[in-house]
């Protein structure tokens, strides 16, 4: 029993107990499969041994394969899963596993193959591959329909999603619950199967019994596709465990067919990469595991505003006390009331309590007075976006907050390592950057200025995660990973319109190929005048930057978006559709006619390219500014906070999908064209030389 506890293997009158350790969730990493096959192995050599027990340490049997192992040659290194499996499933002496906690993926595949099986309530059971854009590829989608039915199978196998062990009981999944202690319990079972001599039951050979099996499928392949546009995993779920209806080898091979085409697909690779890509992005290179953090029992938040209100029920929500500082009390009383309207809404929807709606109230109090900030462990500023109001304030904060409280801003575009020197403590100073509607996006851009200390940043990583957002660290620069970037293709669906487009034209074909929203309707709802106040800021600052002015003509006429009714397109009062609007597109063409730009037909897979290409490029020199950690963290600001599409896995997974030489054969196209911006669609250096050495972002 190499490298494992010598209490991972015991005998106790006549049961060899197995006991799966590999924390957290005994993961059926290498070392764990081989122990497990020595196990068995060694309580066949046994002639004490008259049953088996397999059971888990901790609080799981086991989640499945384990993670740390993906990718690498381990992952599939005998005995891998398969040959487990087998050998579990060919034992001589009976097999049980005995279930509390997680059983999940490959945990149930295995559970799945011992001749009995015994479990808790209140254990979690699953097979969650689809969610990797995977089928379970052990069995799973031929050995469940069998235990629990071919619809509960369906249902599992589709949703990924846990079902509670109790809702299972009565079927075949399990032959006893257990009461109490779960290691009795199972050698109970175990004296019980010896006594009465059971026989070695075999999932693999229960024949489904179920008549109306062509027309539920093809129920279940209407529903699935309807409802999984973009991803082909779940369909292929449905033709995993329609197979399981044959003898039980046939469907076997079907169930390997379909899961190693799935293994191929974009869509499963782009799942996998944001899956790694969220775990990636809470860890901080030179701020180790371990690092020591703040205590974070009170939050301030100054500002009452769009994003202070948000960013407030943040904490809230996670049980955290909120004082809230205005200048105003009119100001004040607005904030609260939007607060607790917000929270009204999620109850009348049924998606919240009256009691924690009270609950959530309770905890929020309101200041006019700096002074009562002074207790606070965190304050997170979100006033107007201007340097000299944020000068104000921090030199007030600084004069006011206890030592060893974080000061964090909001701000969108201002230099973090500025703020941080209008007070005394650079070091207690961080970025947090919340995006709109800041209650409900889980983008957090956690701001790195050049003084921050580690213990600061892991303390804000570390409240991330408390208040559920996906926080990416950014090096200071303007605009940050995100903003920086859309910024690049602001500039191109602008050139676009310019150049012959129509904005709605633009929209759908994003929107077609992913996006969440096209950036004319995404202007809209944010305010066109707030990017306007940032172009005048911006390219006073750099006048050789070349942009198409027709959003700032459409600002001149107040046309700010959904809150005026009218922007890029027409809104009619209380509702969100964005209507063409003919004065639009008369502004556009005399623009054209005064610019002498003949408009040209542009199709939808060029704007694509152009948009997504300019997202691409501006985050190959993100990453070689070391502004962005990793290309994945890139990928995670994306998806998180802009609504690019899943299945695409973010843009640098896109380009590397596309390949990066592709990628840059399309920019020289673009610079070759008429009227082509060369400096625009120069390859960033990094991605140059990588698409050059054939390699890619991630
Ligand atoms: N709106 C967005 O989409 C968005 C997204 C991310 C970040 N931000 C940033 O968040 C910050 C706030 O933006 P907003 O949209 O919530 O603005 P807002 O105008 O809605 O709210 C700002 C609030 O701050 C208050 N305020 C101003 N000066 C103050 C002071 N000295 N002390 C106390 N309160 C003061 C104002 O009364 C107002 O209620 C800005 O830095 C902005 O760049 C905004």
């Amino acid at each position: 029993m190499s490298g494992m506890s010598s209490t991972a293997y015991q005998l106790q009158d006549g049961v060899a107990v197995i006991t799966l350790d590999n924390p957290p969730v005994n993961g059926l990493g290498h070392a764990l499969r081989s122990h497990i096959v020595a196990g068995i192995d060694a309580a066949q050599a046994d002639l004490e041994v008259r049953v088996i027990v397999l059971i888990g340490s901790g609080r799981a049997f086991s989640g499945g394969a384990d993670i740390r192992e993906f990718g690498s040659p381990k992952a599939s290194a005998e005995p891998n899963l398969h040959t487990v499996i087998r050998i579990v499933e060919a034992s001589q002496k009976p097999v049980i596993a005995a279930i509390g906690g997680v059983c999940m993926g490959g945990g149930l595949e295995l559970a799945l193959s011992c001749h009995f099986r015994v479990a808790v309530a209140g254990a979690q059971i699953a097979l969650p591959e689809v969610k990797l854009g995977l089928l379970p590829g052990a069995g799973g989608t031929q050995r469940l329909p069998r235990v629990v039915g071919v619809e509960t199978a369906v249902n599992m196998i589709v949703s990924g999603n846990p079902v509670p062990s109790e809702k299972l009981r009565g079927t075949a999944l399990f032959d006893e619950f257990i009461e109490g202690s779960l290691l009795e319990g199972a050698l109970k079972f175990a004296a019980k199967v010896v006594a009465e001599k059971r026989a070695l039951k075999l999932v693999r050979d229960i024949r489904i019994d179920y008549p109306n099996h062509e027309a539920f499928f093809q129920f279940s392949r209407n529903t699935v596709a309807a409802l999984a546009k973009n991803f082909p995993a779940p369909l292929k779920c449905v033709e995993a465990v329609a197979a399981a209806v044959q003898p039980f080898d046939e469907g076997l091979k079907i169930e390997r067919r379909l899961f190693v085409e799935l293994m191929g697909t974009p869509e499963s690779r782009a799942l996998r990469h944001a899956f790694f890509g969220e775990r990636a992005c809470s860890k901080i290179p030179d701020v180790p595991e371990g690092t020591p953090t703040r205590k974070i029992e009170k939050v301030a938040v100054i500002g009452a505003g769009t994003m202070g209100g948000g960013i407030a029920m943040n904490f809230l929500n996670a049980d955290i006390p909120v004082l809230l500082l205005e200048m105003k009390q009119e100001a004040l009383d607005r904030g609260v009331s939007t607060i607790r309207r917000n929270y009204e809404n999620s109850m009348n929807k049924g998606k919240l309590t009256q009691e924690k709606l009270d609950r959530r109230m309770s905890l929020l109090s309101g200041t006019l007075d700096y002074e009562a900030l002074k207790d606070a462990d965190l304050v997170i500023e979100a006033v107007f976006e201007e340097l000299g109001v944020k000068e104000t304030v921090f030199r007030k904060l600084d004069e006011v907050m206890k030592s060893g409280a974080i000061l964090a801003s909001n701000t969108s575009t201002l230099d973090v390592n500025k703020i941080a020197h209008f007070t005394q403590r650079p070091q207690d100073v961080v970025g947090m950057h919340f995006f709109s509607p800041a209650n409900v996006m889980k983008l957090l851009e956690v701001v790195r200025g050049a003084a921050t200390a580690k213990d600061v940043l892991a303390t804000v990583m570390a409240l991330a995660k408390k208040i559920r957002k996906t926080a990416v660290v950014s090096g200071v620069c303007d605009g940050f990973i995100g903003n920086r970037m859309i910024e690049h293709y602001g500039r191109v669906a602008g050139f676009l319109v310019e150049a012959g487009a129509s904005p709605q034209q633009v929209d759908r074909a994003l929107e077609k190929w992913g996006m969440a929203m096209g950036p004319f309707r995404m202007g809209d709802l944010a305010g066109n005048d707030i990017g306007w106040a940032i172009r005048k800021r911006r390219y006073v600052e750099k006048p050789e930057v070349k942009y198409s002015k027709i959003a700032d003509q459409l600002c001149e006429l107040g046309r700010f978006g959904q809150k005026v009714g009218r922007g890029w397109y027409l809104y009619l009062a209380g509702s969100r559709d964005a209507i063409p609007d003919p004065e639009v597109d008369r502004l556009i063409e005399d623009y054209r006619k005064e610019l002498g730009i003949a408009p040209r037909q542009i199709a939808d897979a060029e704007i694509v390219e152009r948009c997504i290409y300019a997202l691409v490029n501006e985050a190959a020199r993100l990453l070689e500014e070391g502004i962005a950690q990793r290309a994945s963290d890139i990928d995670m600001v994306y998806l998180a906070g802009y609504g690019f599409p899943l299945q695409r896995g973010g843009p640098m997974r896109y380009a590397d999908e596309v390949g990066l030489y592709n990628v840059v054969r399309a920019m020289r196209r673009f610079a070759a064209a008429p009227g082509g911006d060369t400096r625009f669609w120069e390859p960033a250096p990094l991605l140059a030389r990588l698409a050059a050495e054939g390699k890619t972002f991630n």
